[in-house]
C-alpha cells in the first residue's frame, strides 16, 4: 500500500483542472489530484481517499509543507484577489 497519494495519470480526469484556491488568512488549498514532493522529489504523504491539500502560506505551520491551523495564531493576513477584468 502506498503511504501517499500519487495519481494514476489514467485514471485522471485531465478535462478538470487542477483548482487551488487561497483561502483569506489561510492556507492554499489543492484540489484535483496532485503530488507534493520535496526538493529531491520525494513525495510527501497525503490521504489518497481525499484529493484535496491544504499547503501553509503564513510559515507557522509545525507540519510543513501543510497547514496545522497556525495561521489563526499568529496574525497572518493575506486575502488576495485575482484581476476581474
Ligand atoms: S496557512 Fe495554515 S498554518 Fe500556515
Amino acid at each position: 500500500m502506498r503511504s501517499h497519494y500519487s495519481p494514476d495519470p489514467k485514471e485522471m480526469n485531465l478535462s478538470e483542472p487542477v483548482k487551488i484556491r487561497l483561502r483569506d488568512n489561510g492556507p492554499m488549498v489543492i484540489e484535483g489530484g496532485v503530488e507534493i514532493t520535496d526538493a529531491d522529489g520525494n513525495a510527501f504523504p497525503t490521504n489518497p481517499d481525499k484529493p484535496v491539500v491544504a499547503l501553509c502560506r503564513c510559515g507557522a505551520t509545525k507540519n510543513r509543507p501543510f497547514c496545522d491551523g497556525a495561521h489563526n495564531q499568529c496574525g497572518f493576513e493575506a486575502a488576495d484577489r485575482a484581476p476581474t477584468e
